[in-house]
């Protein structure tokens, strides 16, 4: 790999044992890889938190399709945010249960705003959004 920095890190030893053990269950090669997720991690929230920047996420839901008016209600707040709604997945889960999972993006604040929406929406079940960016910036 190109331009590749090697540094040293201080750490309690208790401390980066309990990070060795976690990295090998999460399935890391090496504590090298677990600390560029840690990182990636770390910078892709810090961009999702300011409000103008570009970002794209997916909105998780679970609803009851039989309560009275929510998947209209639901469909309807997509399309008044057509622009952010990149594509949306829907999977009868049982009977009454449905799951959908939106894509969305745009400025962080308005994906932000749409996904709190949707989530607050009467009779959505429970609800989260997954925020990210794009792979060009993180190596
Ligand atoms: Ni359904």
């Amino acid at each position: 790999m190109n331009n590749m920095a090697r540094f040293g890190v201080s750490m309690d030893a208790g401390l980066l044992e309990r990070f060795d053990t976690l990295s090998e269950r999460k399935g890391y090669a090496n504590r090298s890889e677990a600390i560029r997720d840690l990182v990636r991690n770390a910078l892709v929230e810090e961009k999702c938190s300011h409000g103008d920047e570009e970002i794209v996420g997916t909105v998780t839901i679970v609803y009851d399709h039989h309560q009275h008016g929510l998947s209209d209600r639901l469909t309807e707040q997509q399309h008044g945010h057509h622009e952010a709604v990149v594509s949306t997945l829907h999977v009868h889960l049982n009977r009454s249960d449905c799951l959908e999972v939106i894509v969305v993006k745009g400025k962080a604040t308005d994906v932000q705003r749409l996904a709190d929406r949707l989530i607050g929406t009467k009779g959505v079940k429970h609800g989260r959004l997954v925020t990210t960016t794009t792979a060009g910036e993180l190596r």
